[in-house]
């Protein structure tokens, strides 16, 4: 009967514990990516989609929301920076890597003190180099402001499949299908409005949906940079825009389930990986950060029903687009009476997995729902993609000929420095 009483009351109060949390994000606000208005083309202008400082400011305050949730209240991660808690990788562009950095100032705000030394051992804080000082006001704390450093681990981008959105044989022919055709015969008022605002003529008319977003992508980053819009462009008109953006996207990149399918799996492979090895207690990291683009995150979505770009067709004009900073939680907990279970957040708000209402998912179901989505990525883009170079350096050939060459030299040289010797002291003997 005891057993009974305990059993039930370890029922009712059981606890759902965290168990290890994977997010991927976008990067924060950028410069724009297509020279296409109030720039000057063929102009070099240096990293052009860098990370600019409202972009700093999203990722800061998206860091500090991730600290409020899984440190503060769920007390998940320790409040100090810890090494072996928490994994953050980057695709290897400027934007996603100062994104990263900038969203981990928010979540770890304070960085470490030095042993307080004295006098007569300060010397030890300073590098060997003549004349190098310690700054004056920065006391015992390791870097001014006291603020944290943390590791950012990339690859090189060709090698970043799971959050680097790039199977080119994938969407070769997504600009011909039925789809595309529809979207930009439903267009076709829009293309004419935006044309006339922007007083484009002859080949610059825009007739694309594509092109159109590519456009559109300009306009976003100059009203997130506080830089001018065309001053002709109507609101109703950027707001047509804005609401396609998604949809040119879907379209361009997985516009079919397969295209989504292959290009979700690298990410989803490793998800399902992490949480295997999370509930096998094999290890420490309990927070996975990504820092990554909104190709990432639109194919992710696709991939788990939240969109797609036959939906996204279908309430043409009535999507919401993946802003600067949106970001994507999967978060795995552990219920000793009735197993794991997976929820997932789309910026900061549950939402509907595994079925069009439930926002928890058993991690079985969840699994078998997942993998049954995997398939053969290497097969599917790597095998035929020529795009992907390995940039290990190689010595050329006509290197190693060289050397042979002044090998041959030298040894020739020697011997007749020799040969002249001999006979000189030859020549001497006589
Ligand atoms: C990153 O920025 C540097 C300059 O800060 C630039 O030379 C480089 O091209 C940029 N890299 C990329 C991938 O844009
Ligand atoms: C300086 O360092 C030495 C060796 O670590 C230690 O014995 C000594 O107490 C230190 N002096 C001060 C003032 O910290
Ligand atoms: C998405 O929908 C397809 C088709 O109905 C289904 O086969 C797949 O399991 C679903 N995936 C998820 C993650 O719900
Ligand atoms: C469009 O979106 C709004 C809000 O997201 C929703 O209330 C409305 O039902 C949607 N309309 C269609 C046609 O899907
Ligand atoms: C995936 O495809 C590649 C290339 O075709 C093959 O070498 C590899 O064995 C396949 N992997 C699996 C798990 O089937
Ligand atoms: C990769 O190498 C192939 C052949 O060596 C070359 O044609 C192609 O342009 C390269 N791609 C990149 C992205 O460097």
């Amino acid at each position: 009967m005891k057993q009974l009483v305990f059993l039930l009351i370890s029922f009712i109060f059981a606890q759902d514990d965290l168990v290890y949390v994977q997010a991927v994000w976008r990067h924060g606000a950028r410069n724009y990516y297509h020279c296409n208005w109030n720039c000057i083309k063929d102009q070099p202008r240096g990293d052009e989609a860098i990370l600019t400082p409202t972009g700093m400011r999203q990722q800061y305050i998206l860091g500090k929301w991730i600290r409020q949730r899984y440190i503060i209240e769920y007390q998940f991660l320790s409040s100090k920076f810890n090494e072996n808690e928490i994994y953050i990788e980057s695709s290897d562009e400027n934007r996603t890597l100062t994104s990263a950095y900038c969203n981990l100032q928010g979540m770890y705000p304070e960085g470490p003190s030095i042993p307080h030394f004295k006098k007569e051992n300060e010397s030890l804080l300073l590098p060997p180099n003549q004349g190098a000082q310690i700054p004056r006001d920065i006391g015992d704390d390791a870097l001014p402001h006291k603020i944290q450093l943390i590791p950012i681990h990339t690859q090189q981008k060709a090698l970043h499949y799971p959050i680097v959105i790039q199977c080119p044989k994938m969407n070769a022919d997504n600009k011909n299908t039925q789809l595309y055709k529809e979207v930009n015969i439903a267009t076709a008022q829009l293309y004419h409005d935006f044309n006339t605002e922007l007083n484009l003529q002859g080949d610059e008319k825009v007739n694309d949906i594509i092109e159109l977003s590519h456009w559109r992508d300009t306009f976003i980053c100059n009203r997130y940079n506080g830089d001018p819009l065309p001053p002709n462009l109507k609101p109703k008109t950027l707001q047509q825009l804005d609401d396609l953006a998604n949809l040119a996207q879907s379209l361009e990149k997985f516009q079919t389930p397969n295209q989504v399918k292959i290009q979700s799996t690298p990410y989803f492979q490793r998800l399902i990986e992490n949480f295997d090895s999370a509930l096998a207690e094999g290890q420490n990291v309990k927070y996975f950060g990504s820092s990554a683009h909104d190709t990432t995150l639109g194919c992710l979505l696709s991939a788990l029903n939240l969109t797609s770009a036959q939906c996204q067709a279908d309430i043409y004009l009535n999507q919401t687009y993946i802003d600067f900073a949106a970001n994507l939680i999967f978060e795995l907990y552990n219920n000793i009476n009735t197993g794991p279970f997976v929820k997932v957040l789309y910026n900061g708000e549950y939402v509907p997995i595994c079925s069009d209402f439930a926002k928890t998912c058993e991690y079985t179901r969840f699994r078998s729902i997942i993998s049954a989505q995997l398939v053969n990525y290497s097969k599917e883009c790597i095998e035929s993609n020529q795009e992907i170079n390995f940039t290990y350096y190689q010595t050329p050939k006509w290197a190693y000929l060289g050397f042979g060459i002044v090998i041959l030299l030298l040894i020739l040289v020697f011997r007749a420095i020799l040969k002249l010797r001999q006979t000189l002291v030859q020549r001497e003997k006589e």
